[in-house]
């Protein structure tokens, strides 16, 4: 896949990271349940609202580019490039989960900023479930693209958070 492919392929996860921002909120995942070492198990900024808001515009998302774009993860069937972008979604959203969780752990208070546990989890994460259901695709994504989609995601989750902080959307620009 080149750039844009690369781009097309990943932009689900994108939305299925952002979009919690916008949806989530009320219930938290971890139902305000401490961990043995006292600290919440994932905190309040982990909701189901945010989750499922996550998997759903993300796969929306993925089944809108796919009907958009014919080139978008070329060599797949529209059925299949749906499935992809709801692995990718839901790995993002267990990814984002894992993430926080290990913050916890590391004594982290909700919305503290941890680099690359607020950064990278996620991306890994959505990789991961999308390969596992489409083996075939880390041939194709393959080491360079791998590089590529972790830069590209580093710079944007910057930029992207910077933008959300200034439209007071969250409390602080990580
Ligand atoms: N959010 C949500 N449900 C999720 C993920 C995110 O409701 N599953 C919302 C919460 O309002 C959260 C905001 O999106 O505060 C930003 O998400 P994120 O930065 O991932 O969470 P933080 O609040 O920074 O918490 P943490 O320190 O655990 O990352
Ligand atoms: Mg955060």
């Amino acid at each position: 896949m080149d750039f844009l492919q690369l781009f097309l392929f990943i932009l689900p996860a994108y939305f299925a990271n952002a979009l919690p921002v916008v949806f989530g909120g009320r219930t938290p995942i971890d139902l305000g349940n401490r961990f043995t070492d006292g600290f919440r198990l994932l905190g309040h900024g982990k909701t189901f609202r945010g989750f499922l808001a996550g998997v759903t515009g993300g796969t929306l998302a993925g089944l809108a580019l796919a009907l958009a774009s014919g080139t978008n993860i070329p060599g797949y069937t529209l059925e299949e490039k749906t499935a992809i972008a709801f692995l990718l979604s839901v790995g993002t959203m267990v990814g984002d989960v894992a993430g926080s969780f290990a913050k916890r752990r590391l004594g982290l208070k909700q919305g503290e900023k941890m680099q690359l546990f607020d950064r990278l989890p996620f991306l890994l994460f959505a990789l991961a479930f999308a390969l596992a259901g489409f083996p075939a695709l880390a041939k194709q994504v393959g080491l360079d693209g791998l590089a590529f989609l972790i830069i590209l995601t580093l710079v944007l989750h910057r930029i992207f958070n910077a933008i959300a902080h200034h439209l007071k959307l969250k409390l602080v620009p990580w």
